[in-house]
């Protein structure tokens, strides 16, 4: 799995000190209010089990569970929620977290859907920034790290499923990802 990697962006320390900063930001952000926490899975799954422990703050937790990339390095524009009932969210102070803000159709789409139940407010929380033109127009209030437009894998996020496992994020060799189909 290693030998995939073409090289290390972020190690473990390194996410996990920026993760620390982030905490402290949202604690003081959020000091007298009750947090819903929406990660968005499965690539969230890392982020949020550290970045939560890391709030000493009440808040609730409801994940919702999303395919936008269907296996592939490339969006397909599509963005399919895997469960029928989305978190109700009404009068709550949403704060939803994501691994990473790509083209901004994933975070477009789960904002509307949430919106919907008129939240009280909402707020998006990315762990990685990619820094390219958005699809759809999506800005973050908190980002742990911008970074170019590489297929990045580790710490949650994936490539066919795989290398959610790596401790730290790495790009990508680049002769491993698929083209996709015209
Ligand atoms: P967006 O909808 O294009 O903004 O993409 C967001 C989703 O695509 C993320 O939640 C990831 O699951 C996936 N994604 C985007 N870029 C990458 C990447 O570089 N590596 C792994 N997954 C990615
Ligand atoms: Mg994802």
């Amino acid at each position: 799995m290693q030998g995939d990697i073409e090289r290390v962006l972020f190690d473990g320390p390194a996410i996990h000190k920026r993760l620390e900063e982030m905490a402290a930001q949202i604690s003081v952000d959020y000091a007298e209010r009750e947090l819903t926490v929406i990660p968005i899975l499965t690539g969230s799954l890392m982020f949020t089990s550290d970045l939560l422990r890391r709030i000493p703050l009440p808040l609730k937790l409801d994940c919702l569970s999303v395919v936008s990339y269907h296996g592939k390095a490339q969006p397909s524009g599509e963005v399919m929620f895997k469960q029928l009932a989305v978190p109700d969210v009404a009068d709550q102070d949403v704060l939803i977290l994501d691994d990473i803000l790509d083209t901004g159709r994933t975070l477009a789409a789960v904002r509307k859907k949430l919106e919907g139940s008129k939240p009280r407010s909402l707020r998006i929380c990315v762990l990685l920034n990619k820094k390219k033109p958005r699809v759809l127009n999506v800005v973050p209030d908190y980002i742990g790290f911008d970074i170019d437009d590489d297929f990045v894998v580790g710490y949650g996020l994936d490539f066919m499923d795989r290398y959610r496992n790596l401790p730290y994020i790495g790009v990508l060799r680049k002769e491993l990802i698929e083209q996709p189909s015209q």
